[in-house]
Protein backbone atom coordinates (compact mmCIF):
# COMPACT_ATOMS: atom_id res chain seq x y z
CA UNK A 1 0.00 0.00 0.00
CA UNK A 2 1.37 3.63 -0.41
CA UNK A 3 1.70 6.54 1.57
CA UNK A 4 -1.13 8.10 0.40
CA UNK A 5 -3.46 5.17 0.37
CA UNK A 6 -2.80 4.59 3.92
CA UNK A 7 -3.04 7.73 4.52
CA UNK A 8 -6.42 8.25 2.88
CA UNK A 9 -6.99 5.21 5.34
CA UNK A 10 -6.01 6.86 8.41
CA UNK A 11 -8.25 9.47 7.83
CA UNK A 12 -11.47 7.77 7.00
CA UNK A 13 -10.99 5.47 10.18
CA UNK A 14 -10.17 8.92 12.18
CA UNK A 15 -13.87 9.99 10.49
CA UNK A 16 -15.59 6.34 11.43
CA UNK A 17 -14.49 6.88 15.04
CA UNK A 18 -15.45 10.38 15.13
CA UNK A 19 -18.50 9.76 14.47
CA UNK A 20 -19.00 6.64 16.72
CA UNK A 21 -17.90 9.07 19.40
CA UNK A 22 -21.10 11.47 18.43
CA UNK A 23 -23.13 9.13 20.34
CA UNK A 24 -23.81 8.93 23.87
CA UNK A 25 -21.19 6.38 25.13
CA UNK A 26 -21.81 3.04 26.64
CA UNK A 27 -21.53 3.39 30.23
CA UNK A 28 -18.29 1.75 31.85
CA UNK A 29 -19.66 1.12 34.93
CA UNK A 30 -22.87 0.90 37.02
CA UNK A 31 -23.69 4.59 37.01
CA UNK A 32 -22.16 7.63 36.52
CA UNK A 33 -24.26 10.08 38.44
CA UNK A 34 -23.17 13.66 36.55
CA UNK A 35 -22.17 16.65 39.36
CA UNK A 36 -20.90 20.10 38.47
CA UNK A 37 -17.85 20.17 41.01
CA UNK A 38 -15.21 18.07 39.93
CA UNK A 39 -13.96 18.54 43.39
CA UNK A 40 -15.41 14.80 44.79
CA UNK A 41 -15.66 13.34 41.24
CA UNK A 42 -14.13 9.82 40.18
CA UNK A 43 -14.29 9.45 35.93
CA UNK A 44 -14.64 12.05 33.44
CA UNK A 45 -17.30 11.14 30.59
CA UNK A 46 -18.82 13.78 29.24
CA UNK A 47 -19.75 15.45 32.26
CA UNK A 48 -18.03 14.65 35.51
CA UNK A 49 -19.16 11.87 38.12
CA UNK A 50 -19.82 11.45 41.51
CA UNK A 51 -17.91 9.15 43.69
CA UNK A 52 -20.47 5.90 42.63
CA UNK A 53 -20.27 5.40 46.95
CA UNK A 54 -21.85 8.75 47.46
CA UNK A 55 -24.58 8.28 44.52
CA UNK A 56 -28.38 7.94 46.16
CA UNK A 57 -31.74 7.18 45.02
CA UNK A 58 -32.45 10.92 44.27
CA UNK A 59 -29.90 10.78 41.80
CA UNK A 60 -31.98 8.65 39.80
CA UNK A 61 -35.50 10.22 40.59
CA UNK A 62 -37.43 12.88 39.23
CA UNK A 63 -41.32 13.64 40.67
CA UNK A 64 -44.45 16.05 38.93
CA UNK A 65 -44.52 14.51 35.18
CA UNK A 66 -48.03 13.52 36.46
CA UNK A 67 -48.38 17.56 35.81
CA UNK A 68 -49.43 18.99 32.66
CA UNK A 69 -47.41 21.81 31.34
CA UNK A 70 -49.18 25.19 30.58
CA UNK A 71 -49.76 25.83 26.86
CA UNK A 72 -50.88 29.15 26.83
CA UNK A 73 -48.00 30.11 23.99
CA UNK A 74 -47.92 30.49 20.18
CA UNK A 75 -47.70 26.79 18.93
CA UNK A 76 -50.11 25.45 22.09
CA UNK A 77 -48.17 22.99 23.52
CA UNK A 78 -45.71 22.46 25.65
CA UNK A 79 -42.70 20.09 26.32
CA UNK A 80 -41.58 19.25 29.86
CA UNK A 81 -38.35 17.47 29.54
CA UNK A 82 -36.51 14.87 31.69
CA UNK A 83 -33.34 14.96 30.58
CA UNK A 84 -29.47 14.73 32.58
CA UNK A 85 -30.07 18.38 33.73
CA UNK A 86 -33.22 17.18 35.69
CA UNK A 87 -31.69 13.52 36.67
CA UNK A 88 -28.18 13.75 37.10
CA UNK A 89 -28.17 9.83 37.20
CA UNK A 90 -28.99 9.57 33.41
CA UNK A 91 -25.24 11.00 32.76
CA UNK A 92 -23.62 8.30 30.40
CA UNK A 93 -27.00 6.31 30.07
CA UNK A 94 -28.13 6.91 26.56
CA UNK A 95 -31.83 7.56 27.54
CA UNK A 96 -34.10 10.34 28.37
CA UNK A 97 -37.95 11.27 28.64
CA UNK A 98 -40.54 13.95 27.92
CA UNK A 99 -44.31 14.77 28.32
CA UNK A 100 -45.96 16.90 25.52
CA UNK A 101 -48.94 18.55 26.16
CA UNK A 102 -51.22 19.81 23.19
CA UNK A 103 -54.06 22.14 24.10
CA UNK A 104 -57.00 21.72 20.89
CA UNK A 105 -55.43 22.06 17.86
CA UNK A 106 -52.31 22.77 19.31
CA UNK A 107 -48.60 21.34 17.60
CA UNK A 108 -45.30 20.74 18.30
CA UNK A 109 -44.42 21.98 15.11
CA UNK A 110 -41.46 20.86 12.41
CA UNK A 111 -37.99 20.29 14.37
CA UNK A 112 -35.76 17.56 14.75
CA UNK A 113 -33.35 15.92 17.74
CA UNK A 114 -29.65 15.76 16.50
CA UNK A 115 -28.62 13.45 19.01
CA UNK A 116 -31.59 10.77 19.20
CA UNK A 117 -34.31 8.59 17.71
CA UNK A 118 -37.76 8.89 19.61
CA UNK A 119 -40.47 6.62 20.35
CA UNK A 120 -43.94 8.48 21.45
CA UNK A 121 -46.60 6.76 23.12
CA UNK A 122 -50.52 8.74 23.10
CA UNK A 123 -52.27 8.85 26.59
CA UNK A 124 -54.79 10.87 25.85
CA UNK A 125 -56.21 12.93 22.53
CA UNK A 126 -55.90 12.23 19.06
CA UNK A 127 -52.65 13.20 17.13
CA UNK A 128 -51.76 13.95 13.74
CA UNK A 129 -48.02 13.08 13.66
CA UNK A 130 -45.35 12.44 11.14
CA UNK A 131 -42.02 12.70 9.90
CA UNK A 132 -40.10 13.22 6.68
CA UNK A 133 -37.14 11.11 5.16
CA UNK A 134 -33.77 12.42 3.83
CA UNK A 135 -33.20 14.19 0.08
CA UNK A 136 -31.82 10.75 -0.99
CA UNK A 137 -35.24 8.91 -0.03
CA UNK A 138 -37.35 11.56 -1.52
CA UNK A 139 -38.39 13.44 1.05
CA UNK A 140 -41.33 10.89 1.84
CA UNK A 141 -43.76 11.47 4.53
CA UNK A 142 -44.40 9.15 6.75
CA UNK A 143 -47.67 9.83 8.75
CA UNK A 144 -50.16 8.67 11.06
CA UNK A 145 -53.39 9.68 12.92
CA UNK A 146 -52.97 7.98 16.83
CA UNK A 147 -55.33 6.99 19.17
CA UNK A 148 -54.56 7.10 23.03
CA UNK A 149 -52.29 3.79 23.13
CA UNK A 150 -50.94 4.22 19.76
CA UNK A 151 -47.09 4.37 19.74
CA UNK A 152 -44.96 5.97 16.81
CA UNK A 153 -41.46 6.03 16.15
CA UNK A 154 -39.34 9.46 15.14
CA UNK A 155 -35.39 8.12 13.69
CA UNK A 156 -33.35 9.58 14.77
CA UNK A 157 -32.02 13.30 12.57
CA UNK A 158 -35.71 13.09 10.68
CA UNK A 159 -37.58 16.20 11.02
CA UNK A 160 -40.55 15.23 12.52
CA UNK A 161 -43.97 16.94 14.26
CA UNK A 162 -47.73 16.40 16.20
CA UNK A 163 -50.71 18.22 16.07
CA UNK A 164 -53.54 17.98 18.12
CA UNK A 165 -56.19 17.14 15.78
CA UNK A 166 -59.10 16.56 18.48
CA UNK A 167 -61.19 18.91 20.13
CA UNK A 168 -59.57 18.01 23.46
CA UNK A 169 -56.48 18.77 24.74
CA UNK A 170 -54.37 15.36 24.06
CA UNK A 171 -51.07 13.79 26.15
CA UNK A 172 -47.78 12.12 24.94
CA UNK A 173 -45.07 10.85 26.60
CA UNK A 174 -41.69 9.92 24.71
CA UNK A 175 -38.49 7.92 25.06
CA UNK A 176 -35.31 9.20 23.79
CA UNK A 177 -32.35 7.51 22.64
CA UNK A 178 -29.75 10.06 24.23
CA UNK A 179 -29.43 11.85 27.79
CA UNK A 180 -29.45 15.32 25.85
CA UNK A 181 -31.01 14.88 22.74
CA UNK A 182 -31.14 18.16 21.72
CA UNK A 183 -33.70 20.27 20.08
CA UNK A 184 -34.01 21.67 16.26
CA UNK A 185 -37.21 23.62 15.70
CA UNK A 186 -37.11 24.61 12.26
CA UNK A 187 -38.68 27.52 11.92
CA UNK A 188 -36.84 29.31 14.85
CA UNK A 189 -33.64 27.80 13.85
CA UNK A 190 -34.12 29.10 9.77
CA UNK A 191 -35.98 32.53 10.31
CA UNK A 192 -34.84 33.45 14.42
CA UNK A 193 -31.29 32.90 14.41
CA UNK A 194 -28.58 35.27 16.02
CA UNK A 195 -27.82 37.40 14.05
CA UNK A 196 -30.84 36.88 11.25
CA UNK A 197 -29.33 34.93 8.00
CA UNK A 198 -29.61 37.71 5.18
CA UNK A 199 -33.15 37.95 4.11
CA UNK A 200 -31.77 37.62 0.60
CA UNK A 201 -30.16 34.00 0.60
CA UNK A 202 -33.69 32.56 2.47
CA UNK A 203 -35.76 34.51 0.00
CA UNK A 204 -33.99 32.44 -2.51
CA UNK A 205 -33.86 29.04 -0.51
CA UNK A 206 -37.44 29.28 -0.01
CA UNK A 207 -38.90 30.86 -3.10
CA UNK A 208 -40.42 33.24 -1.35
CA UNK A 209 -40.76 37.13 -1.59
CA UNK A 210 -38.09 38.47 0.44
CA UNK A 211 -40.83 40.82 2.57
CA UNK A 212 -42.34 37.41 3.61
CA UNK A 213 -38.86 36.43 4.80
CA UNK A 214 -37.95 39.81 6.68
CA UNK A 215 -41.81 39.14 8.02
CA UNK A 216 -40.87 35.76 9.45
CA UNK A 217 -37.34 36.93 10.77
CA UNK A 218 -39.49 39.45 12.43
CA UNK A 219 -41.79 37.11 13.87
CA UNK A 220 -39.07 34.44 14.85
CA UNK A 221 -36.66 36.91 16.47
CA UNK A 222 -35.08 35.60 19.94
C1 LIG B 1 -44.42 24.94 29.91
O1 LIG B 1 -45.08 24.72 31.15
C2 LIG B 1 -44.34 25.17 32.28
C3 LIG B 1 -45.12 24.74 33.51
O2 LIG B 1 -46.46 25.18 33.44
C4 LIG B 1 -44.14 26.65 32.18
O3 LIG B 1 -43.37 27.11 33.28
C5 LIG B 1 -43.43 27.00 30.87
O4 LIG B 1 -43.32 28.40 30.71
C6 LIG B 1 -44.20 26.42 29.71
N1 LIG B 1 -43.43 26.65 28.47
C7 LIG B 1 -43.98 27.20 27.39
C8 LIG B 1 -43.07 27.33 26.20
O5 LIG B 1 -45.13 27.59 27.34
Amino acid sequence: MTVSKSLVLITILALVISFVKAYDPSPLQDFCVAIDDPKDGVFVNGKFCKDPKQAKADDFFFPGLNMAGSTDNKVRSNVTTVNVEQIPGLNTMGISLVRIDYAPYGQNPPHTHPRASEILVLLEGTLYVGFVSSNQDNNRLFAKILQPGDVFVFPIGMIHFQVNVGKTPAVAFAGLSSQNAGVITIADTVFGSNPPINPDFLAMAFQLDVNIVKDLEAKFKN
